[in-house]
């Protein structure tokens, strides 16, 4: 009997990829045991994960009382409110929730950012050189991967400047576990999100402006988004856009810092170079190891022999089918030239997931990577990893993956 799988082991959580690579062996998908007593169906084939995320038999509403139950409080209140949003939905709420968000969220409006994100990301760039320069080093994720998410959110949901540093704020206590700050604040912070955004929400129905969340608080009404689902998408938006953006800055550093042949590379090759950069990173380190949960509403035959049943807790491991050497040769190594143009050009990752949930920010992230990641590396090009990269310590969890700190020198 193997052990139940352990997502909190430091160890798992800094490279659970031998452990996928095993599990393949078995087959595209597997039942595992969790440690939590629990036990679940991970899909680990490339081609079983696509397959898997557009088929309506997998759903995505949560069960009913899912989880530990939970006491009742304001803040336990909020939390389930706004769980009502898209991405916990199925056709055909999913279908009208996502198509009002789209309009919202067009390839121009989201290319109108670039320049307020080079502008943000040069702040950043520039305190991160303060700090090293004054104390000789300094922690990249907390400099610089998790506040431009947060600040680029803060831009799309037109949070006003002064606001921006209770958004980080917030944002940094409800995403931190429990146990590491002093009790009741990741509960207060969930109801001053509630409330900021609740308030946000009138300002912008009164006084709308240029951001994409006035054209959804606008567009609310008839056939459009009530009060609740305008408060769940603010926090679907926040939330599904800044740990995972700040997983691929802060993986995209220290894969380069790691291999400085490729930063090398990169610096000298231009847009194209660095866009290939950015894809590989999505597909080597990959910022969401799993989707969602999804739950099956009838059996499931995935063939090869394997039968899901109904009911059964599933998850797309997109880690493990980013590295299915089936589809990418050398899956473990760091390559950016396999999404350089041409026909040798690897197949698209699955990063961002597929089918009717595919990620809606996919442009707006891949954006933020492509001009940030370039600023930095100019302006710092002496930057150099000042800890091991087998001591960093990584997200626990079978959601999202990436390094929580990573301390930087300039060599220079
Ligand atoms: C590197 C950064 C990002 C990665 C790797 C990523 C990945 C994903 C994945 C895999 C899904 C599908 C999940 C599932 O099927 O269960 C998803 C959905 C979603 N993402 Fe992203 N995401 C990123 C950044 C963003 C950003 C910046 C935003 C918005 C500001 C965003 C908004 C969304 C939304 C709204 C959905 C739900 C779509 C739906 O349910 O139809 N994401 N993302």
């Amino acid at each position: 009997m193997p052990q139940p799988l352990n997502p909190a082991d430091p160890a798992f959580a800094r490279d659970p990829f031998p452990y996928y690579a095993r599990l393949r062996t078995q087959g595209p998908a597997a039942r595992v045991a969790l440690a939590n007593g629990s036990d679940a169906w991970l899909v680990t084939g490339y081609r079983q994960a696509r397959e898997v995320l557009a088929d309506p038999r997998f759903s995505n509403v949560p069960p009913q009382g899912a989880g530990r139950p939970k006491p009742d409080s304001a803040a336990q209140r909020a939390r389930a409110l706004l769980a009502r949003h898209m991405l916990n939905s199925d056709a055909p709420d999913h279908i009208r929730l996502r198509r009002l968000t789209v309009a919202a969220f067009t390839p121009r409006r989201v290319d109108a950012l670039r320049p307020r994100i080079a502008h943000l990301a040069a702040g950043l760039v520039d305190g991160l050189a303060g700090r090293l320069d004054r104390d000789g080093i300094a922690d990249l994720v907390d400099a610089f991967a998790f506040p431009l998410p947060v600040l680029v959110i803060g831009e799309v949901l037109g949070v006003p400047e002064e606001d921006r540093a209770a958004l980080r704020d917030w944002t940094y206590r409800v995403g931190s576990p429990a146990d590491a700050l002093e009790p009741g604040a990741v509960d207060a912070a969930w109801q001053q999100l509630y409330a900021y955004f609740a308030a946000l929400i009138e300002r912008k129905r009164r006084t709308p402006g240029e951001d994409l969340f006035s054209t959804l608080v606008q567009d609310a009404g008839e056939g459009g988004l009530d009060d609740a689902e305008l408060l769940a998408m603010a926090f679907l938006l926040l939330f599904a856009g800044y740990e995972t953006t700040m997983n691929l800055l802060a993986s995209a550093a220290l894969l380069l810092l790691t291999h400085p042949g490729q930063l090398a590379l990169a610096r000298r090759g231009g847009e194209e170079r660095w866009a290939a950069v950015v894809e590989e990173v999505l597909r080597h380190a990959s910022p969401l190891e799993g989707t969602t949960w999804r739950r099956t509403v009838e059996p499931v035959d995935l063939g090869g022999g394997t039968e899901i049943p109904a009911e059964a807790s599933v998850l797309v491991v997109l880690a493990a089918a980013n590295r299915d050497p089936e589809h990418f040769p050398a899956p473990d190594d760091f390559r950016p030239e396999r999404y350089l143009g041409g026909p040798d050009r690897a197949a698209p990752h699955a990063a961002f997931g597929h089918g009717p949930h595919f990620c809606l920010g996919a442009r707006l992230a891949r954006l933020e990577a492509a001009v940030a990641l370039p600023l930095l590396f100019d302006r710092l090009p002496e930057l150099s990893l000042a800890a091991g990269p087998a001591e960093l310590p990584y997200r626990p969890g079978l959601l999202v993956r990436g390094p929580r700190s990573l301390p930087v020198r300039n060599v220079g």
